[in-house]
């Protein structure tokens, strides 16, 4: 993918933003990435662990104080929709307001935390993650417009407060009861990093992904998933209920906090089958992230590989949140030479998959699984190869 530079998208928002919202003082430019997920899928509403990183990609914004209470969004995704209005003092969901809803949300959600926001802003937005693909491009969205509200209004919260704020928005404003995941690795990314995150307590530590001749290959299935209209919700709730029956008989605070011989023990607690494979997910895939982290600190890639391989078994088989689009993906990249591990990741339905590659074969891994996703699904998917980035920044 030839992406452009900071640089170049910096210019570009600017001169977009001039031109659509009339030249003035004060505009300033900000970047957010999106985030992949390496390993520790479905894991973050369980209490387990997760082990994603920011990429290079994600949302561009540029804003700039009114003064009147007025809010102008403009997205360069959907230039078609121009400029959508609202005001501070209608901080409400609402199904016409589409993508605007997750910058409202987000400072819906600083008002409630009792920072009062003081004025309107006109805000401009142009990502260049694939919209609907599961790299987080809402959680972007979230980040960065908390980080922009900081940067306006001196509001004292860390990174970390950021994250936190805008996952309150997404399950709040949103009504997506999503983990805590998406938005913390945007708010805490750091370049050539992979963040290991335990989501019960938030205590975490970065990793460095070594890839010696090997990259990370995005492939998007251009099948799009929409979390609030997905399973997402059902699934939590099931791994929920599956946790309320162990309780009975184990005292756990979470289904991170058991190991695999323990789960073995108590699953009997669980009345339903399906309950069942999906807490074996939750717990398995927080273990075997656990062990991956470990591989890659014993820089055994290749184990991490396999890891990542059974991973996408285990949310295809135990989960459910697959389908034949990402399955397919995956399917055929395992079949590719030089390819250490590949997966399904974020919350699937839909979206990417996730490939370690060696770099001499990514030619012939976009080649052939392209071809052979195209043969099967009917249309073509898209291939990125990312880097992992920082947080977020003022350009
Ligand atoms: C989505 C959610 C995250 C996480 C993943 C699945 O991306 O936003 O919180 O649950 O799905 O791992």
């Amino acid at each position: 993918m030839a992406e452009k530079t900071a640089a170049e998208m910096k210019e570009k928002i600017l001169a977009k933003f001039a031109e659509v919202f009339g030249e003035g003082e004060g505009t300033k430019a900000y970047f957010a990435p999106g985030r992949v997920n390496m390993i520790g899928e479905h894991t973050d509403y369980n209490g387990g662990h997760v082990f994603p990183c920011a990429l290079t990609i994600g949302t561009y914004g540029a804003a700039r104080k009114r003064e009147d209470r007025k809010l102008r969004f403009y997205s360069m995704n959907f230039g078609h929709l121009g400029i959508i209005e609202s005001s501070l003092d209608e901080l409400e969901p609402a199904k016409k307001s589409g993508w605007t809803n997750y910058p409202k949300g987000v400072m819906w959600a600083f008002e409630k935390r009792g920072f009062e926001i003081p004025c309107g802003m006109d805000l401009m937005l142009n990502g260049n993650i694939p919209n609907g693909s599961g790299l987080s491009s809402s959680a972007s969205v979230e980040v960065l417009t908390g980080f922009i509200l900081r940067d306006f209004f001196g509001f004292d919260v860390t990174n970390q407060d950021l994250a936190l704020i805008g996952q309150y928005s997404e399950n709040n404003f949103n009504g997506v009861n999503c983990g805590i995941m998406d938005q913390f690795a945007i708010a805490m990314g750091k370049e050539g990093q992979a963040i290991f995150l335990d989501t019960a307590d938030l205590s975490f530590e970065y990793a460095p992904i070594k890839l010696e001749n090997a990259k990370i290959v995005i492939s998007c299935s251009n099948k799009k998933r929409g979390l609030g209209d997905s399973k997402y919700n059902e699934r939590r709730s099931e791994c929920e209920t599956a946790l309320a029956e162990i309780q009975k008989v184990v005292g756990i605070n979470s289904l991170g906090d058991l190991n695999e011989e323990q789960f073995e023990m108590y699953k009997s607690a669980i009345k339903d089958e399906v309950r069942v494979k999906r807490a074996k997910h939750a717990v398995y895939e927080n273990q075997r992230t656990v062990k991956a982290v470990e591989a890659l600190k014993n820089n055994d890639v290749e184990l991490f590989g396999k890891l990542m391989n059974e991973s996408h078994i285990s949310l295809q088989y135990d989960y459910e949140v697959t389908g034949i689009e990402l399955d397919t993906l995956v399917e055929e990249a395992w079949k590719v030479d030089g390819v250490i591990g590949s997966r399904m990741t974020g919350a699937g339905f839909g979206g990417c998959t996730v490939s370690i590659v060696k770099t001499d074969a990514i030619d012939s891994f976009i080649d052939k699984v392209g071809k052979a996703y195209k043969d099967k699904i009917g249309y073509a998917a898209d291939f990125y190869v990312v880097e992992i980035g920082d947080g977020p920044t003022v350009l």
